[in-house]
C-alpha cells in the first residue's frame, strides 16, 4: 500500500472512539448529554489522540430505543442541539484533524416516521411498500415464528388495516421492505445529505439485517449454545442475513467512493455486522467494493485468554480478504463494558485489553470511558431507561443502560457530566474512584498509559493496517509482532517467563521495569510493547 492509500484510508491505523452523546456532557442542563457537550470536549479527545468519533444516534427520535427508532433521517434531535450546532461540531472536530461518523439505522424507523404514518394510512397508501407487511399464518396468528430482540412475535397486528407488520425490534421500530426500491432510493440519499455535509462516514446499525426473506419463511431452531449461536430458541436466517444485502453495500460503497480523497478524505462504512461465522464477516467487506469495516462480535465475546482472543484474531485475520481493514472493539452501548465482562473491575486486566486493543493491526474502536476503566453500573430498575432490556429477567446485569451512564469527567457525584442541581438521565457510576480529572495529574493512571498506547499506536502504524504474526508463546500467554513491535501478554495470575524481544521494552502495563535478561518474566496479567530484535532501536 502506497502512503497515499494510507493518508486516503485514514482509518487504517487509527483509533475511533464511540460517543454516547445523551451520556457525555449536558451543557443546557436537561439531564442529557447534547452535541455543545461533544464540542465543549473535542480538546480532551484532540489530546486523548483519537482520529475519529462515531456519535450514537443524533437524529429526531421519540426514544423508546434512544435514538435507534428514527423519524427523521435529515434532522438533529433538539434535545441534543441544532443543524448549526452539528456542522460547528464537524467544523470544529475538523479543525483538530478528526473526523465525524454519525450512526445510520436503515433497518427500521420509528413508527412515528411520516413514512410508515402514510404506510399505516391504508392498504392503498402510496408508502405502503415501504414496510414489511402480512396476512397472519394458517393457525390465525403471526406469519410466522420470528422473534423480536426481546423474544416476543417480531409481528404486530395493524388493526385498521387488518395486516401484521414486521419489528425485529420493539413494536414501535417498524423494518423497512429493502425490496422496494424507493427505500434505497431513500437511503442513497439520506447518505449523500450527510457526506455532502462533512461527516466523514457512518456506523450502519443492524448492517446484517435489512433484505427479509420474500417468502417469509420460519426460522430454523438454534443449533448449539455457542455465543451467537441464535437467540430465543432461534437462528436468525430469515428475518435477516438475507444475501441481497450486499447489493446495497456495493451501492453505497459507490456514493462513498464518488467524494474526493482531501479532507475529510475517503468516506468510510462501518458496519454493525452482527455475525458469528468469520467468513460471513469477511463478505461485508466483498471484493473491497462492500464495508471498509465491518464489526467484530465474536472478538467482543471471546474470552480473556490466550487461546480465547488469539483464536478469534487468527481466524479473523485469514479469513478477511487481502488488504482488507479488520476492526476491534470490546465495549459498546449494547453489550456493556470490557472493564467489567472481561476484566471483572481488575485494572491489571484493564491495561492488558487496552495494550491489545491499541497493537492489533487495522483500526481500534474504544467506547467512551474505556481510556479511564469505566465499569459497568448497576442501574436500580426504578431508573432504568431502556426500554428493550427493561425487566429483561438478567437483573441489572442485562440491562443496556449499565453501559450509558455518565462520563465520569470529575469526583462530583454527577461526575462533572451536569450541573449539580440537576439530575442526569441515568445515574452516574463511582466517580469517586474513576475520574477523568483525578487520571489526567496522574502519571500512572489508566488514562495516560491509555493516551500513551495511542500515540505509540499512530507512530508505529503510521496509516498502515500493519502486519500481524504471532509468536511461540508458553500457555496462558500470547506473543505477537505487529510491524517493529513485539506484544507480550500474560493471561493469568502467575509469573510467566517469555523469551526476550531483542529490543527495548517501550511500554508495560505495570509501568514497573522490566529486568534485563535473555528471558523475561512478566508478572500476573502484565503485558509489555517491545521493539522487536530485527527492528533496530
Ligand atoms: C443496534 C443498536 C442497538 C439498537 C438496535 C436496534 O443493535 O446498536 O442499540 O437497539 O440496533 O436499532
Amino acid at each position: 500500500m502506497s502512503s497515499q492509500d494510507g493518508e486516503h484510508r485514514w482509518w487504517h491505523g487509527a483509533v475511533l472512539y464511540q460517543l454516547y452523546v445523551r451520556s457525555w456532557l449536558d451543557t443546557d442542563g436537561d439531564g442529557y448529554g447534547d452535541l455543545g457537550g461533544v464540542i465543549a470536549r473535542l480538546d480532551y479527545l484532540s489530546w486523548l489522540g483519537v482520529d475519529g468519533i462515531w456519535l450514537s444516534p443524533t437524529m429526531p427520535s421519540p426514544d423508546d430505543d434512544w435514538g435507534y427508532d428514527v423519524s427523521d433521517y435529515l434532522g438533529v434531535h433538539p434535545d441534543l442541539g441544532t443543524m448549526d450546532d452539528m456542522d460547528a461540531l464537524i467544523a470544529q472536530a475538523g479543525q483538530r484533524g478528526m473526523r465525524v461518523l454519525l450512526d445510520l439505522v436503515p433497518n427500521h424507523t420509528s413508527s412515528a416516521h411520516p413514512w410508515f404514518i402514510d404506510a399505516a394510512g391504508s392498504r392503498d397508501s402510496a408508502l405502503r411498500d415501504f414496510y414489511v407487511w402480512a396476512g397472519p399464518g394458517p393457525d390465525g396468528g403471526p406469519p410466522n415464528n420470528w422473534l423480536d430482540a426481546t423474544g416476543a412475535p417480531a409481528w404486530a397486528w395493524h388493526e385498521p388495516t387488518g395486516q401484521y407488520y414486521l419489528h425485529n425490534f420493539l413494536p414501535s421500530q417498524p423494518d423497512l421492505n429493502w425490496w422496494e426500491p424507493r427505500v434505497h432510493s431513500e437511503f442513497a440519499e439520506i447518505l449523500r445529505f450527510w457526506l455532502d455535509r462533512g461527516v466523514a462516514g457512518v456506523r450502519i446499525d443492524v448492517a446484517h439485517g435489512l433484505y427479509k426473506d420474500a417468502q417469509l419463511r420460519d426460522n430454523p431452531p438454534e443449533a448449539g449454545d455457542a455465543p451467537m449461536a441464535g437467540r430465543f430458541g432461534l437462528q436468525s436466517v430469515y428475518n435477516a442475513n438475507r444475501p441481497q444485502t450486499h447489493g446495497v453495500y456495493r451501492d453505497w460503497r459507490r456514493i462513498a467512493d464518488s467524494y474526493p480523497a482531501a479532507y475529510p478524505g475517503a468516506r468510510l462504512l462501518l458496519g454493525e455486522t452482527w455475525v458469528a461465522d468469520p467468513d460471513r464477516l469477511a463478505g461485508f467487506y466483498g471484493d473491497d467494493d462492500e464495508l471498509q469495516l465491518a464489526f467484530n462480535f465474536p472478538f467482543v465475546f471471546a474470552a480473556l485468554t490466550a487461546p480465547g482472543l488469539s483464536g478469534v484474531v487468527a481466524e479473523t485475520l485469514a479469513r478477511l480478504p487481502a488488504g482488507a481493514c479488520p476492526v476491534w472493539t470490546a465495549s459498546n452501548h449494547d453489550v456493556g463494558r470490557f472493564p467489567s465482562r472481561w476484566c471483572g473491575g481488575d485494572e491489571r486486566k484493564t491495561r492488558l485489553a487496552l495494550l491489545v486493543l491499541a497493537t492489533l493491526p487495522g483500526t481500534t474502536v474504544l467506547y467512551y470511558g474505556d481510556e479511564i476503566g469505566m465499569t459497568d453500573v448497576r442501574v436500580p430498575p426504578e431508573l432504568q431507561q431502556d426500554k428493550m432490556s427493561r425487566g429483561g429477567g438478567n437483573g441489572w446485569e442485562g440491562n443496556r443502560d449499565r453501559a450509558r451512564t455518565p462520563m465520569q469527567w470529575d469526583s462530583s457525584p454527577a461526575g462533572g457530566f451536569t450541573a449539580e442541581q440537576v439530575t442526569p438521565w441515568l445515574p452516574a457510576g463511582d466517580t469517586a474512584a474513576v475520574n477523568v480529572a483525578g487520571q489526567r495529574e496522574d502519571p500512572g493512571s489508566v488514562l495516560r498509559f491509555c493516551r500513551d498506547l495511542i500515540s505509540l499506536r499512530h507512530a508505529e502504524f503510521d496509516g498502515q493496517i500493519g502486519s500481524y504474526q504471532v509468536l511461540p508463546a508458553p500457555p496462558g500467554a500470547w506473543a505477537y509482532q505487529v510491524g517493529r513491535l513485539t506484544v507480550l501478554a500474560n493471561f493469568s495470575g502467575r509469573p510467566v517467563p517469555c523469551h526476550d524481544p531483542g529490543g527495548p521494552v517501550l511500554l508495560s502495563s505495570t509501568g514497573a521495569a522490566l529486568p534485563a535478561g535473555p528471558d523475561i518474566v512478566l508478572a500476573p496479567w502484565q503485558a509489555v510493547i517491545a521493539r522487536s530484535a530485527d527492528a533496530g532501536g
